[in-house]
This record gives structure tokens, C-alpha cells and sequence, in this order.
């Protein structure tokens, strides 16, 4: 069954008062009726020893003289008083009359009294009060010469519960009352912050990750919602950082199809107009060198994807050995010597710097790909400078070039992959974007970092920092 937390509280609370209150009150009757009963006790005697008192005056024997002497007292002390012979038998009564004399003896009271000591008897009255009554031997040389017997009424537990019975279900119907309003102000107290958190839930699982709750109530509460909010932040950053990611994907597939489909729109076009005939045998060469050109193209393009993903994805360990970075540049120019030589380009080497540890076809990849965008950026007859150096922890390699620097704008995004800048996405010639970001991812695998900056008064310089290793 769900029980809400007020009814919770309110039967806990009900249970605990009824089960405090009812012993404590029945505790606090007792204690109110053995007060009661102490009191009379002390009249009592103090009334009997009046009676002895005056029996001693006026002469035991005097029985005329006793009653009316009792009477009066009586009327004062609103009590049954009586004198008794040595016997026990009856001299002078007031009030009530006593038991005859033959049952008067057999009271405990009385027996005590005729032993010489004070008797006292406590019994159910009329009525349920209390009957009590004190039997005071009166001694004469030690010897038991009469009894004083004084005994009243008194109230009892069950007289006071039933004499104040209408402020008592008074008080109770307070209690209970104050008791359904703690437990409501309660229950508000504790279930309010609880089911915010509950709805908070809610939401969250409808969709609304921004939804947090504001920490309130008692401590547990609290708690529970600023655990509840670093979950929400957290699964909210998770959330952002898988949208990201699927973005990144999508915008990935996107490039890919579009980067292969201007060179097959290309070989297409051309293949029909060679298929139609009627083609020359110059312009057969032409469009068999385009063809050719665009499915290099193509292919490149296969290779860059599989590099980046041969670096990126985590399968294996590149082949990491010692390495001079000396060597790996003058490979990298050697490898594009061809198209800086056709182009004019002067390549300047300078400088040295530390071995690294690498894996030297990946390094000279990175190099030949800033060379090669180097000397694709500046004029014909520029001058391309590599530039190693040592730099604290870092071996540095820098490629400088003449051309037109790179655009602010362009700047944070040149490592994107398939990111061109406007500048050379107009060139039909350009390649597709991958070159850099190979570049940067291969420099990260080897703990190293890359940045560009702009030259003054012209050109751009990428530098490579990876980091050294001691002789
Ligand atoms: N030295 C440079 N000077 C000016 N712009 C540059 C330089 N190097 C790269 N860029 C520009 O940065 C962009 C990204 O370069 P990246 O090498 O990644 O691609 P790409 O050279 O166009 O193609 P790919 O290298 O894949 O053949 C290009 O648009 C390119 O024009
Ligand atoms: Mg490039």
C-alpha cells in the first residue's frame, strides 16, 4: 500500500501520545489520589486526638456528655467520629452509626487501637471514593482505656477522571488536534522538498535537462537535491558531449560525400563525352589526364581518411623508436623535391635539434604536408625555411613560407578537418582539407603540440614541438 508520509506521521504520532499520555496521566492520578489520602490521613488523627482529648476531660463513662461533645465536633469536621469503651464497644457516635459493637471489634483498625498502637484503613467508599479511617488508642499508664476513631471520605483516581470528565475530552480533542497539525506542518516540512525532487525527476526524464532543484528541508533532503542536481549537470554534459560528437559525425559523412563527389561528377562528365566519339585525339589525351588526375584525387583522399583514422582510432601502438629530426626533415624535402623545384621554391634548412622518440614515416608526413602547404602558399621563386631548434623540453621544428599568411578568421579552425580557407577553396586545384589535421593529430599521438602564426610583413610559420630526449 503507499502511504503518503503524512499519514506516516500522524499514526507515529498519534501511537507515541497515546502511548506516553496514557501512563503518564494514569501516574499523575495516582500520585494527585495518594496526596488525597496522605491529607486525610493527617485530619483524621489530628481529629482523633481531639476526641481523646475530650474523652480525657469529660470521663469516658460521661456517654451523654461524649455525644453531644462528638456531635459538635462532627458538624465542624465534617467526619464520622467515635469513641469506644476498652472493649470496643461503642460509647458516643456521630454521624453515620458505626457497626454494632461485636463487628466493630473484628476491624483491623480497631484491633490495632486496642493493642495500643494507631490503626489506620484505607477501603472502597460509596460512590467510588476513598473511606478512610484512623483508630487512636487512648492510654492511661499503658493500659488501653478507650479508641478514638475518626474516618471521612476521600476522592479517588475514579472520581477525579470522572468529576473533570468534560475537561479531559476537552484537553484530549486539543491534543489531538495540536497532533494532526504537527503532523501536517511536518509532513509539508518534509514532503514538499521530496516531491520537488520527485517532479524534478520527472521532468529530467521527460527531456528537460535543465531542470534543478533548489536544496530545502531538512538535512537528507538537501542532500538528496544537490546529489540530484551534480547528476543532472553531469548527465547534461554527457548528453551535449554526445550531441556534439554525433554532429562531428554527421558533418564528417557530409565532407566525405562531398569531397568525392567533384572529382566523380568530374571522371563522369568526362568518360561520357569521350564515350560519345567524335573526340579528337589532342582532346582525348586532355580528358584522359583529367580522368586520371581525379581518380588520383580520389585516392588521395581514401589514403588521407584511412591515415586519420589509422592515428585517431585507437588500435595499436605507433612504431615509437629514437629518431634525429634532422634526417626525418631532409626526408620530407627530399620527398617533395620535385614540386618545390618545379615551382622555384628555395628550401632553406637551418639549425638542429634533439632526437625524439617517434615513428619517423609518421613525423616525416607531418613535415611533408607543412612543406608541402608552404610551398603551395608562397610565390614562385619564394624561399620556404625549415627551422629546428631546442627549446627547454621541446625538440622545435618551424616552417615558414612567403605566401599569404592565413586569415584571422581562419586561424582557429585550420586544423578542422576538410576546413579550406575561402582563399583557397575558390582553387580548384587545392587539395581537401585532411592535410593539417593529420598533421595536428599525428603531433598529438607523439605528446607534442603544433600552432601557426602569422609573419610580418608576410607568411605563415607552423611550429612543431616535440619533446626532446636527453643524449
Ligand atoms: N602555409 C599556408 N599559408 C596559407 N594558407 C595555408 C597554409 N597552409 C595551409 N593553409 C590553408 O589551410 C587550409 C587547410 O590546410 P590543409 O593542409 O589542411 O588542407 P589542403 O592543403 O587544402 O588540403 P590537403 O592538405 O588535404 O591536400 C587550406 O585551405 C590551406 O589553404
Ligand atoms: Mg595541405
Amino acid at each position: 500500500m503507499r502511504t503518503s508520509i503524512r499519514t506516516h506521521l500522524l499514526i507515529s504520532l498519534l501511537v507515541i501520545s497515546i502511548a506516553s499520555a496514557g501512563p503518564l496521566s494514569w501516574y499523575f492520578l495516582q500520585e494527585v489520589q495518594s496526596y488525597g489520602i496522605r491529607k486525610l490521613e493527617e485530619r483524621l488523627t489530628a481529629e482523633a486526638r481531639l476526641l481523646t482529648a475530650i474523652a480525657a476531660e469529660t470521663g469516658i463513662e460521661e456517654q451523654d456528655a461524649l455525644s453531644t461533645a462528638l456531635r459538635e465536633t462532627a458538624l465542624e469536621a465534617n467526619s464520622n467520629l467515635a469513641i469506644l469503651d476498652s472493649e470496643g464497644a461503642p460509647v458516643a457516635v456521630s454521624g453515620d452509626t458505626p457497626a454494632s459493637g461485636a463487628e466493630l471489634v473484628n476491624l483491623p483498625e480497631v484491633r490495632s487501637a486496642l493493642e495500643g498502637s494507631v490503626g489506620v484503613r484505607s477501603r472502597p467508599g460509596a460512590d467510588g471514593k476513598i473511606r478512610l479511617s484512623v483508630a487512636l488508642p487512648m492510654l492511661e499508664n499503658g493500659n488501653v482505656t478507650g479508641i478514638a476513631m475518626a474516618s471521612a471520605e476521600t476522592f479517588s483516581r475514579l472520581t477525579l477522571l470522572r468529576d473533570h470528565a468534560p475537561t479531559l475530552v476537552l484537553l484530549a480533542a486539543i491534543f489531538t488536534l495540536a497532533t494532526f497539525l504537527l503532523a501536517e506542518i511536518l509532513s509539508r516540512w518534509l514532503s514538499r522538498p521530496l516531491r520537488n525532487i520527485a517532479s524534478s525527476a520527472q521532468m529530467f526524464a521527460a527531456g528537460d535537462l535543465g531542470v534543478r532543484v533548489a536544496p530545502q528541508g531538512p538535512q537528507e533532503t538537501r542532500t538528496a537535491a544537490e546529489a540530484f542536481n551534480t547528476m543532472a549537470d553531469q548527465v547534461s554534459q554527457m548528453v551535449d558531449e554526445l550531441k556534439q560528437e554525433e554532429r562531428r559525425k554527421s558533418r564528417f559523412v557530409s565532407d566525405v560525400s562531398h569531397e568525392i563527389r567533384s572529382p566523380l561528377t568530374a571522371i563522369r562528365g568526362t568518360a561520357e563525352t569521350l564515350a560519345q566519339g567524335d573526340v579528337d585525339l589532342e582532346d582525348t589525351k586532355r580528358f584522359l589526364a583529367t580522368i586520371v588526375k581525379e581518380s588520383e584525387r580520389l585516392s588521395r583522399l581514401a589514403e588521407d581518411l584511412l591515415a586519420l583514422q589509422r592515428i585517431e582510432g585507437a588500435t595499436g601502438e605507433l612504431p615509437m623508436r629514437r629518431v634525429r629530426l634532422r634526417s626525418i626533415v631532409l626526408g620530407a624535402v627530399d620527398s617533395l623535391e620535385h614540386t618545390t623545384s618545379e615551382r622555384g621554391i628555395d628550401v632553406r634548412v637551418t639549425g638542429d635539434a634533439p632526437d625524439v622518440l617517434g615513428d619517423p614515416d609518421r613525423l616525416q608526413q607531418v613535415i611533408a604536408n607543412l612543406l608541402d602547404n608552404a610551398s603551395r602558399h608562397t610565390p614562385q621563386g619564394g624561399i620556404v625555411n625549415l627551422e629546428m631548434r631546442h627549446e627547454g623540453v621541446f625538440s622545435v621544428v618551424s616552417v615558414s613560407d612567403e605566401g599569404p599568411g592565413i586569415a584571422e578568421e581562419s586561424l582557429p579552425h585550420i586544423f578542422d578537418r576538410f576546413y579550406r580557407t575561402s582563399a583557397s577553396r575558390d582553387r580548384t586545384t587545392g587539395g581537401a582539407g585532411l592535410g593539417l589535421a593529420i598533421v595536428q593529430s599525428i603531433v598529438k599521438r607523439h605528446a607534442g603540440e603544433i600552432d601557426v602564426e602569422n609573419l610580418t610583413p608576410k607568411g605563415a610559420c607552423f611550429t612543431v614541438r616535440l619533446p626532446a630526449l636527453k643524449d
